[in-house]
């Protein structure tokens, strides 16, 4: 058999572009401004950051100690570091977790494609409150139009798939970054000069500490942090498995998470001055960003172009997060079962476009299967829960003990030290946290959601 001779990120500013491209996401546009609404702003916002440290960090750097030193796909990284079976299902279960995310994920960036159309259409001109609703719920009401921006939005994330990593992901990262980035800080430049900007700020970084259930709180923080850093089934550890030798493997997390952070508060900069300018409800949920953002930019002069811009800015986002979901089971598939990569991406697709259906047609309490209820939840709900809130962090949980307990201290030092020129003090510093805290927090926080402590 002749080995698949494996592609690689071409440098550092690429590594980080590309790790960055596929943590800013809809985790930062759609979910971030939505659940901050619904727990109450900045005391939230301080817990999330917490995880973050406390959890994020250490498990994202594991991630790319894992991937880089394996070069190889979740299954094949992980079995290189000890042949147990058990850790063998951590690969397996990354892969599905990957597949229940895409489902829902898919959908939501579907409607995001479907705003730019419709802002190009000039749909959102002078609409209000209401009309902004109505126009959400024709769009995710479905069937025709959500299965069929669904399915648009996959062709295109394949497409670049096909291309493979460098002239595929990379060249999309590279470009599309500092693009997107630029649209937000506009966006959220313009946000804050309305009315509402002010009292936006207060309630994104003045904490109150009233009516919080500290339990639930925590979960979804850890849960949101998981999600928005990719991390927990994969993502990064794949990623990681393209960076150069060289490349500095703390020195990047620390850049992402940073970014990823700033990229989310931008995000609620942009949405909550128009929830308050113009009367919304912060916690109003999954609809909040769809609903604001055309009012933000019907009001406006000029509104009409910035707001095809802001869509087709989380379009963009969107996309690259897509393609970094994909690109697990897709890696899986090329390497470990020898499918052609245009294969593998093809049947990655199909199966996210049919399963997906199931969250398409749930995410609208009138659609086909809005009603239909697993676990309490519809479809679509039960797919974003059960990813973010329990099989990521479980994924994150085994990843930390996988790193922590079972790869060979030298291993890790080889990748901190020699290769990314990292500290030895900061790598004791990482270890202990990894073997000693990560596991620890993330146990608590299982055991008080069962009720247990
Ligand atoms: N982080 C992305 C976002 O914020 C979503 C994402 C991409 C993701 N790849 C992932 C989430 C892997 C979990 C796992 O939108």
């Amino acid at each position: 058999m002749e080995k698949v001779k494996r592609e690689g990120f071409s440098s550092s500013l690429v590594v980080f572009f590309a790790t960055l491209s596929s943590a800013v996401g809809l985790g930062n546009i759609w979910k971030f401004p939505y659940i901050v609404g619904q727990n109450g702003g900045a005391t939230f916002i301080l817990i999330y950051l917490l995880c973050v440290l406390g959890v994020g960090l250490p498990v994202m750097l594991s991630e790319f100690i894992l991937g880089r030193s394996s070069k190889k796909n979740v299954m094949g990284a992980i079995s290189d570091v000890t042949p147990r079976k058990f850790f063998k299902s951590v690969g397996i279960f990354g892969i599905i977790v990957a597949f229940a995310i895409s489902c829902f994920y898919t959908a939501v960036a579907g409607w995001v494609y479907s705003y730019i159309g419709k802002a190009i259409l000039g749909k959102f001109r002078g609409v209000d409150t209401v009309q902004a609703k109505e126009i959400f719920d024709t769009t995710t009401v479905g069937p025709l139009q959500p299965v069929l921006w669904q399915v648009v939005v996959l062709i295109v994330s394949s497409i670049i798939l096909i291309k493979g990593v460098r002239s595929g992901i990379e060249r999309v990262a590279r470009i599309g970054m500092p693009i997107l980035l630029g649209l937000l800080i506009a966006c959220a430049v313009r946000g804050l000069f309305l009315e509402g900007g002010k009292d936006a700020i207060g309630y994104l970084f003045i904490p109150s500490f009233k009516d919080i259930s500290l339990v639930s709180v925590v979960m979804t923080a850890l849960g949101l942090a998981f999600f928005k850093l990719s991390l927990g089934m994969g993502t990064m550890m794949t990623y990681a498995s393209y960076f150069p030798d060289d490349n500095n493997l703390l020195g990047n997390a620390v850049k992402v998470i940073i970014g990823d952070t700033i990229v989310s508060l931008l995000a609620g900069m942009a949405i909550f001055p128009s929830v308050f300018t113009f009367g919304g409800e912060p916690g109003s949920g999954p609809g909040l960003l769809f609903e604001t953002i055309p009012l933000i930019f019907s009001k406006l002069p000029g509104g009409n172009v910035l707001i095809i811009i802001f869509f087709i800015l989380a379009g963009l986002a969107a996309t690259m997060a897509t393609i970094s979901m994909l690109e697990v089971p897709i890696a899986y598939l090329s390497e470990e079962r020898k499918i052609s990569r245009k294969g593998a991406v093809i049947c990655t697709s199909i199966v996210v476009a049919v399963v997906g259906l199931l969250a398409t047609l749930s995410a609208n309490p009138q659609g086909l299967l809005g009603q239909k209820f697993i676990f309490k939840m519809t479809f679509f709900n039960f797919f974003d829960y059960i990813s973010s809130n329990i099989l990521m962090p479980i994924g994150g949980l085994l990843l930390a003990i996988l790193v922590g307990y079972f790869m060979k201290k030298e291993r890790i030092r080889h990748e901190l030290v020699e290769k990314s020129g990292n500290s030895v003090g900061m790598m004791n510093l990482y270890y202990f946290i990894l073997r000693y805290i990560t596991p620890v927090l993330l146990i608590i926080v299982f055991l008080s959601a069962l009720n247990i402590i």
